[in-house]
C-alpha cells in the first residue's frame, strides 16, 4: 500500500478571531432594539449538521441547484483559472461542492478552507483528502466576515488565486459589507486572482419562504438551535419553547430574514445580565440577500472585480459568478482649463 497520511495540518487559527466573541455578540446583540445575533453563530457542530440537513430538503432549491450548475461550469472556469492555483474557499462547511472545482483544476496547488466550525472543518477536511489525495490541504479556522489572513506557508507565494464563495453565503452580508468582503478578498488573494461565487437570485416569495421555513421544521430547528447554545456556553436560561421560528420577506431590502419570535413575555439571564422580552418581540437572527444580475454586477465592481462569465440554471433561481479582477479604472476626467 501506498497510499500517503492525508496532506492535512492542524487549522491556521486565524488571531482575528477573539475568545469571547460569541459572549460579546450575544450580550450586545440581546441588549439592543431591535434584537438581533450575527448569523454565523447558528453554525456549531450541531448547526453545521442542521444546515447539512436543510441542503436537502425539497423546499430548499439552492444546494442542488449550484451544484448541477457548478458541474456544468467546472472545465469552463478551470480553462480560464490554468495550472497551480491556490483555492481558497471561504465558509466551507462540509466542502461537498469543493470536488468539483478541484476535480476540474488542473494541478491545484493547495486548498484552504476557511470555516469558524472547527470541529466540523475537521471532519469535513478528512473527507475530502481521501477524495482530493494529493492536494496539500491548508485549513483556517476564522470567522471570514471579520479581516483574517491566509496561512502562513502562502504568503509571499505567486500563481493564480482562486477565491470559492458558493452557496449563496454572500447573501448573509448587508450589501455594503458584501462589498467589503469582496474587496478584502480581492487584496488577499492578490492580482492574479479570480473568484467563483454562488448567488441566490430574486424570486417569487411564494418559492423563498417555504425555502427558509420547511415543512419538517429543520429550518426551525436550525434557528432555534443558536438558543440551545447561548444557553450551553453562557449560562443561559432562555425559555426554548417560548420562541417560535419566522420566515418573512423584505422586498424593499431584497433578503430573506429569520427570526424567533418570542410568544409570550418574560426575562431571561445570560452570562448574569438580565433581558426582558416583550410578547411578539423578536431575535432577528439572519439576513439572507438576494441579488439580479444588475445588482451583483454592481455590487462587485463596487469592490474592484468585474463579472467575467456567469451561469443561471434554466428557471433562473440561481446563479454562478465568475470575477475577475476589474479593468484599470477609466482615467480621471481632465480639470476644466483655466
Ligand atoms: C448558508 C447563508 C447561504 O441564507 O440560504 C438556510 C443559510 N438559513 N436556511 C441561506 C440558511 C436558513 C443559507 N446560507
Amino acid at each position: 500500500m501506498s497510499q500517503a497520511t492525508p496532506s492535512q495540518q492542524a487549522a491556521f487559527v486565524c488571531p482575528s478571531l477573539p475568545e469571547d466573541a460569541f459572549a460579546t455578540d450575544v450580550l450586545a446583540g440581546l441588549g439592543r432594539t431591535p434584537k438581533s445575533l450575527p448569523s454565523v453563530w447558528l453554525y456549531d457542530q450541531r448547526g453545521s449538521v442542521l444546515f447539512e440537513e436543510i441542503t436537502g430538503l425539497d423546499e430548499y432549491y439552492q444546494t442542488r441547484t449550484e451544484t448541477a450548475l457548478l458541474g456544468e461550469c467546472a472545465a469552463a472556469i478551470a480553462d480560464v483559472i490554468g495550472p497551480d492555483a491556490v483555492v481558497v474557499e471561504f465558509g466551507s462547511g462540509s466542502s461537498r461542492k469543493t470536488p468539483l472545482l478541484l476535480d476540474a483544476l488542473v494541478t491545484p496547488r493547495a486548498y484552504v478552507p476557511v470555516d469558524i466550525a472547527d470541529d466540523f472543518l475537521d471532519g469535513a477536511l478528512a473527507t475530502l483528502a481521501r477524495r482530493c489525495p494529493g492536494i496539500p490541504m491548508l485549513p483556517v479556522r476564522a470567522d471570514f466576515t471579520r479581516p483574517f489572513h491566509l496561512p502562513p506557508q502562502l504568503r509571499n507565494t505567486r500563481g493564480p488565486r482562486l477565491g470559492f464563495f458558493p452557496g449563496s453565503t454572500i447573501g448573509n452580508f448587508a450589501p455594503a459589507q458584501a462589498a467589503a468582503f469582496l474587496a478584502h478578498v480581492g487584496k488577499m488573494l492578490g492580482p492574479h486572482r479570480h473568484m467563483v461565487v454562488g448567488v441566490d437570485a430574486c424570486q417569487d416569495p411564494a418559492v423563498l419562504l417555504p425555502a427558509y421555513d420547511d415543512a419538517r421544521g429543520v429550518t426551525a430547528q436550525f434557528d432555534l438551535n443558536v438558543l440551545v447554545r447561548i444557553n450551553r456556553e453562557l449560562q443561559g436560561d432562555l425559555p426554548l419553547d417560548a420562541f417560535r421560528h419566522e420566515a418573512r420577506f423584505n422586498a424593499g431590502a431584497s433578503r430573506i430574514e429569520m427570526h424567533l419570535v418570542a410568544q409570550r413575555a418574560f426575562t431571561a439571564t445570560v452570562l448574569g445580565h438580565r433581558f426582558s422580552f416583550a410578547a411578539g418581540e423578536s431575535i432577528h437572527t439572519e439576513n439572507s440577500y438576494k441579488y439580479g444580475q444588475t445588482e451583483f454586477r454592481a455590487l462587485a465592481n463596487s469592490a474592484g472585480w468585474d463579472v467575467e462569465r456567469v451561469w443561471l440554471d434554466a428557471r433562473s433561481r440561481f446563479a454562478v459568478y465568475l470575477l475577475c479582477p476589474a479593468t484599470a479604472c477609466p482615467p480621471a476626467p481632465l480639470p476644466p482649463a483655466p
